[in-house]
């Protein structure tokens, strides 16, 4: 049996949040103080149902947080993960979102251990800029080698995420065009959605698809790439064949009509959207000793459910039941 949603839609994408606890705190996530942290489960809890979801048709994985890398026990994870075998029997694709700052030194043992990619998050090419958006001193350096070592290990591609933010940042877009060329990794805009903590979205905070291109376009002429139909992003390269970039516009242009994802949050819950109104109490049925069975059962039932869409931005929009750290990217 294929997980499948009632509006058609195959899932395909699974998102682990393996802990909600991060050591930075970016403007347009958390608040300036340390929020609780919900909970983190063990790592056999997690594995127990990526084993499951793979068996129903998973076949990309990426860990997510919080901050991943403060959990000792990623690496043996990661190769937990990677013996699994998806429903065409190959080894499920393994992906980590990163803010990047533990990573130099554990790049290459993860990919060792079986991580095929890397996207790190990084919101300005400037490490004064990058201060004031993360909230934490002298992060850039540390980031910008997690970077490099990334592609020194041979994780490919290397991906950077860049929420871009009226006020803080909107004009990073060209120099991260220049990074992109120089570094070598494919630099993603994305449109600031409201699921931060502190609750400043607004409209006018958002850096539109429209307003990237057009000023990208006043660097250097661009192409767009295919894309697949339930990536996030839409690609594009420089016309003269050096540097990719990618915009996430869920807000501008919302992809949820070929959304493929699923996530499970830190403390064991099942979310069909980043922005449901509630979870599912996956972690519950397995503590109260539910057998596969019972729990391939309940995964159907609730990826069935999936919303058609998010509505950011319309009148009555109900925010998420959780915030963006507390999902996992
Ligand atoms: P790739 O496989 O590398 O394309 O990964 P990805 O784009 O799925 O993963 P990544 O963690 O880099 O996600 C990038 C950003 O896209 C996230 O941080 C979110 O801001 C946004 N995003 C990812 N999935 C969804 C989704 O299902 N809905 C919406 N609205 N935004 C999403
Ligand atoms: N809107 C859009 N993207 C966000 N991220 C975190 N919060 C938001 C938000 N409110 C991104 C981070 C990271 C990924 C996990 O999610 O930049 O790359
Ligand atoms: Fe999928 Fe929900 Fe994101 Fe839309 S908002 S793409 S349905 S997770």
């Amino acid at each position: 049996m294929l997980l499948t949603d009632k509006f058609g839609r195959s899932i395909h994408d699974l998102r682990i949040s393996i802990t909600d606890r991060c050591n930075y705190r970016c403007v347009y996530c958390r608040t300036g103080t340390n929020g609780a942290a919900y909970a983190e489960l063990p790592f056999a809890d997690y594995l127990r149902m990526a084993r499951i979801l793979v068996s129903l048709g998973i076949t990309k994985i990426r860990l997510t947080g919080g901050e991943p890398l403060l959990r000792s026990g990623i690496v043996d994870f990661v190769r937990d993960l990677a013996k699994l075998r998806t429903v065409h029997g190959e080894k499920p694709e393994i992906a980590l979102t990163t803010n990047g700052h533990l990573l130099a030194e554990i790049a290459q043992v993860l990919k060792d251990a079986g991580l095929d990619r890397v996207t790190v998050s990084m919101d300005a090419v400037d490490p004064a800029r990058f201060a004031r958006i993360t909230r934490v001193p002298n992060g850039y350096d540390s980031v910008l080698a997690g970077i490099r070592a990334s592609r020194c290990a041979g994780l490919d591609p290397v991906k950077v995420n860049c929420v871009l933010l009226r006020g803080f940042n909107e004009d990073q877009i060209i120099p991260f065009g220049m990074f992109a060329r120089e570094e070598g990794v494919v630099v993603r805009f994305i449109e600031f959605m409201p699921l931060e903590e502190d609750r400043l979205w607004t409209p006018g905070v958002v850096v539109t698809l429209d307003e990237i291109l057009a000023r990208m376009s006043e660097y250097r002429p661009l192409a767009e790439i295919e894309h697949g139909r339930s990536e996030t992003a839409r690609r594009y390269r420089f016309a003269d064949g050096v540097g990719e970039f990618g915009i996430i516009a869920p807000v501008s242009h919302p992809f949820c009509g070929h959304c493929s994802r699923i996530r499970i949050t830190s403390d064991g819950k099942l979310r069909t959207c980043l922005f449901s109104t509630w979870d599912h109490d996956l972690h519950e049925l397995m503590r109260r000793g539910a057998p596969d069975e019972k729990l391939v059962e309940f995964i159907v039932k609730t990826v069935a459910s999936k919303e058609e869409r998010h509505h950011i931005g319309e009148p009555g929009f109900v925010p998420a039941s959780r915030t963006m750290v507390h999902i996992g990217g």
